[in-house]
């Protein structure tokens, strides 16, 4: 039998490369061995979200990138997490069985915490426990993330290995699947790639916009002249090329070195091939979008995929934790 996959991304809209590299390319990989299921989470998002205006549009943004990328929903899942509500339920029912302290340590909370003492919220430190339901709602035992999420996944099982000695083996352990992840950094070239820093590419922006945005690329602060010998190993825009093409990625690297090839010449080189590479991403995503109704049917086809599962396992639990 083949495992089941289950992993899930907090609606943020267009996705940009840092997202394609780091979670898309591997999502759509996974496919080919594992039962998929990938959610949005939108109830996660309000554990920090300032402005809820944006949720629905950045989930068909995002969405709409998912499905041209190449995650098929006629071989995977996809759906939003408030659209199947027992998830709510069974986060209830896992918190009676959740040490607070367990929590408290959680290094994203404290971080959270740090960074938003405002809104030290009671959801944002059941964070790791809503995580652990929708896993465990499917009985998903491979999970793929980024290192950073290892912690939740440490007390995701924590948490089952807890129930499953309380009430009887219920659930699976899942098991993270570290994705092969490379830190992704935007055209800053100092922080990760992200949105809120404005230092992204989209995948969906069109040619102009993605070249206008590796022009922007901030190279070795070294090299001030055209006739200065650059450091690739130190600059953002040899990084994204080798992502790319390795080999053409050498040889502009010795170019570098010598003084042979400039940065500006090496942005345009780069902005040629992204656009090479996005192009047939762009025209999936086009066509999908041009399609009234697409993204509303995969998820709503989704959500009526899942929920049986989602019963069953609900009606488990509440059997065995002696409510039915
Ligand atoms: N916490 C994850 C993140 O911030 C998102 C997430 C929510 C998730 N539920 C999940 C990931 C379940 C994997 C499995 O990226």
């Amino acid at each position: 039998m083949k495992g089941r996959v289950f992993s899930g991304a907090r609606p943020t809209g267009r996705q940009h490369l840092g997202n394609y590299l780091g979670a898309i390319q591997n999502y759509v990989k996974l496919q080919a061995d594992y039962d998929c299921i990938y959610c949005v989470v939108d109830i996660h998002a309000l554990t920090t979200i300032e402005e809820t205006g944006s949720i629905q549009g950045n989930i068909h943004e995002m969405v709409l990138d998912w499905l041209a990328a190449g995650i098929d929903p006629q071989r995977s899942i996809i759906f939003v997490q408030s659209q199947v509500p027992q998830v709510l339920e069974l986060h209830a029912l896992l918190s009676m069985v959740t040490p607070l302290s367990w929590l408290l340590r959680v290094p994203t909370f404290k971080e959270k915490a740090r960074l938003q003492p405002q809104n030290v919220n009671y959801g944002l430190v059941g964070y790791p426990v809503l995580m652990t339901a929708d896993i465990i709602l499917y009985k998903a035992d491979t999970v793929p993330v980024g290192e950073d999420q290892l912690p939740h996944l440490e007390l995701a099982r924590e948490i089952v290995r807890r129930f499953n000695s309380i009430f009887g083996p219920t659930f699976p352990e899942p098991k993270a699947y570290l994705t092969e992840a490379p830190l992704i950094l935007g055209t800053d070239g100092q922080q990760k790639m992200s949105k809120s820093l404005n230092n992204h590419i989209e995948l969906a922006a069109n040619e102009a916009e993605t070249r206008q945005r590796v022009m922007s690329m901030v190279t070795d602060p070294q090299r001030r002249y055209r006739t200065d010998p650059g450091r690739p190993e130190i600059c953002n825009v040899d990084h994204l090329h080798r992502l790319f093409a390795a080999p053409a990625a050498d040889e502009a690297a010795r170019l570098c070195r010598v003084a042979g090839i400039g940065c500006v010449e090496h942005k345009a080189e780069l902005a040629r091939l992204l656009n090479a590479h996005l192009e047939p991403f762009r025209q999936r995503r086009a066509e999908l979008a041009a399609r009234p109704g697409l993204v509303k049917e995969v998820l709503g086809e989704g959500a009526r995929r899942v929920s049986g599962v989602a019963q069953e396992t609900l009606r488990e639990v509440k059997e065995r934790m002696g409510l039915l």
